[in-house]
Order: C-alpha cells, then structure tokens, then sequence
C-alpha cells in the first residue's frame, strides 16, 4: 500500500513519524474518514468543512489548502487502484519537545494519509443488521470535535463485544448518546425518525446530515432530541450511520429484538437512497 506523509508517497513500510509528535505522545490530533465508491469520494465537502472545524477549535495549523488535501485523496485513489473504501486522514500538530502546553506557533502539522480497501456496499452488518450494548460514556466533553484519542471509545466497544453484541451505545445521563464510531438513530411506534441533537456530547456526522435530509426529503417525520435506551428498546427500528457503513439497521439492543428482528423498513430505505445518492 502506497501512503501519504508530509508531503511524499511511499510504500507503508517506510512511512515515518518523529517519536516527538504531539499526535503520539498527547492525541492531539484531528482525523477524518471518507469513503470511496467506485473509485469516487462520497461527500468530501463535508468531510473538509468538519475538518476545518476540529483544527479551528483546537487552533492547530492547517498543513496545506483544501485543493491540495483533495489532490492527495485522489493521487491516493489512484496509487492504489481503491474502488470501494475508505481513506483516512490525520492532521497533528507536529512535532516538539514533550510539553502540555502547544508549542510556540511556526510548528509544522504532520499530515497523514492512507486508505483501506473496505466492502462497503454488500456487507453482512447490512443484511442481518447489527446488535448492540448499551455501556456508559466515558468520553470527554468535547466529542464535536474529531479527534484522535480514541481509546474511551475503543474500551466501550470492548465492553459490548464482551456482551456479545457487535458495538456499543453510549450512555450519558440516562440517554444515548452515539454508537462509537457512529451516529444512532430510533423509530417510534408513529413512525417517527428520533436522533440525538447536536452538541458537544457527539460527533456532528456527515452521514447523519446527508440521511437526515434524505429523510426529510422522503416525507419521513424527523425529530433531533436525545432518546433513552429504554425508548430505544421500545421502538420500532433503530439504525446507525457512518461514512465507513453508511446505514447499518440495528436488529437488537441489549438483548432485545427490535420489531421481527430483522432489518427495519426505514433504515432499509434509507441505506438504499443514501447508496444510490453516492454512486
Ligand atoms: N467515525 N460518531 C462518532 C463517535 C464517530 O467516530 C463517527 C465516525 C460518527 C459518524 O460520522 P460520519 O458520518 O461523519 O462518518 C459518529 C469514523 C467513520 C471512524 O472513526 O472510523
């Protein structure tokens, strides 16, 4: 696999990164995920204006222009013939003597990039649907922004793995806040789409703006307020969204079946106009 890093192509295993980068040493870092269908990348614009955000909020430097992260998307497509995938981009803010403090500006971001072949279309998660666990969110206040620490979350998807479920639903004060490494999403008994408002407890998803307009465009009745888990056990459908999954119906919640436990109609509906937007 060809990689990016700080400005040359080169294959993996040479790709180096100083041991004094604050993306190393503090998380201080900002990422972004974008997919690739057919060679092509599904709502970049999105993903680029989110990655302005999270450096903006952390004051990090940009290491180069919007046209130029572009270009190294699609050089990158192209070094390594992606069809169907992902690619990942990290932004830190570089290299400096160990300190909690930023370092004094003039301090190079380190920027990195690589994709991962990935079958995103006809996957088994959106076929059967996915179970998950609900788990508390050990998260910090400030989930809005993209970054890479992402160890609270990774121990969360542990905890419900250990239950035997595919991923977790967070859980602040009683209400969910997101899957963890996507947004969530229930149908109510009237057929009403019910997910979290945004604010710093989740990630603003680039997905979750695309199919919330998709629903709406579809005469779906959406509603952006928190739910709880026992709302989510109740309802009649629940899905989550991602770039890297798209729309993954969830089929259970802490070991209750949703409707007939299969795929619900709406999430169905909306992976396929969300699919067919992006090809
Ligand atoms: N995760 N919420 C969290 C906590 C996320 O990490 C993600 C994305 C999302 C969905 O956002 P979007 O629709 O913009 O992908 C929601 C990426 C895919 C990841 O970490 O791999």
């Amino acid at each position: 696999r060809i990689v990016y890093v700080n400005g040359e192509y080169v294959p993996e295993e040479e790709a180096k990164i100083s041991v004094f980068d604050r993306g190393f040493l503090f998380a201080d870092g900002v990422y972004e995920v974008t997919s690739v269908l057919e060679g092509r990348l599904v709502d970049f614009a999105g993903h680029i204006t989110r990655l302005r955000r999270s450096l903006s909020e952390l004051e990090m430097a940009s290491p180069c222009t919007d046209e130029a992260l572009e270009a190294i998307h699609r050089e990158l497509i192209a070094r390594n013939n992606l069809t169907e995938g992902v690619i990942y981009l990290q932004v830190t803010r570089g290299a400096a003597d160990r300190d909690f403090a930023y370092p004094a500006e003039g301090t190079q971001p380190s920027l990195v990039l690589f994709t991962q072949d990935k079958t995103l279309i006809d996957t088994k998660a959106a076929r059967d649907g996915i179970k998950v666990a609900s788990v508390p969110d050990i998260r910090w206040g400030r989930r809005d922004i993209k970054t890479v620490q992402l160890l609270a979350p990774s121990m969360c998807k542990m905890a419900a793995k250990a239950q035997g479920a595919d991923d977790a639903w967070m859980v602040e004060d009683g209400f969910v806040t997101e899957g963890t490494s996507n947004n969530a999403y229930i149908v109510t008994g009237d057929g009403t789409l019910v997910t979290r408002n945004l604010s710093n407890a989740i990630l603003h998803g680039i997905t979750r703006a695309a199919v919330l307009r998709m629903a709406r465009e579809a005469q779906i009745k959406v509603e952006e307020r928190p739910f709880t888990i026992d709302e989510a056990k109740a309802a009649r459908e629940a899905f989550v969204t991602a770039a890297s999954s798209f729309v993954n119906p969830v089929v259970e919640i802490d070991g209750v079946s949703l409707g007939d436990g299969t795929p619900g109609p709406i999430a169905r509906r909306l992976r396929e106009i969300y699919i067919e937007e992006s090809l």
